[in-house]
């Protein structure tokens, strides 16, 4: 019985390592280096009031990026978004990188 708990827990442990690396994160990894420190800023902006789920469901609609940005300027503009003017483009192309790849 022991073993069964041990067994467990090490499945526990090993499922809560791997959620902390998402499936952006493994695509970021193949973006060329300005992109992937981007996507550093992105994760945390974005991923402040909603899950990135959220982001990316949108990003399979959205045509080109002009669409990302009016999402990216529309957050920006919510009441302690705490996204600046100069983030604004940076968060959009890092979006658009993962949209056109
Ligand atoms: C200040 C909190 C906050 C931040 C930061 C934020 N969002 Fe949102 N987001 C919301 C809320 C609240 C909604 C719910 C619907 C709404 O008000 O538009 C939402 C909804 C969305 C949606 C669903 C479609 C829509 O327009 O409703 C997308 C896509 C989205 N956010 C993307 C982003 C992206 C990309 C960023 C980073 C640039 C971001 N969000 C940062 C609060 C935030």
């Amino acid at each position: 019985m022991r073993k069964l708990f041990a067994v467990l827990a090490c499945a526990c442990l090993l499922a809560a390592g791997c959620a902390t690396t998402s499936r952006w994160d493994a695509e970021y990894e193949k973006a060329p280096e300005p992109v992937r420190t981007d996507w550093a800023l992105t994760k945390q902006r974005c991923g402040r009031c909603h899950t990135l789920e959220k982001v990316f469901l949108q990003l399979q609609v959205d045509n080109d990026r002009q669409d990302v940005l009016w999402t990216v300027e529309d957050m920006a503009r919510k009441p302690g978004s705490g996204i600046t003017r100069s983030e604004v483009a940076t968060i959009t192309d890092t979006l658009e990188w993962y949209r056109a790849r």
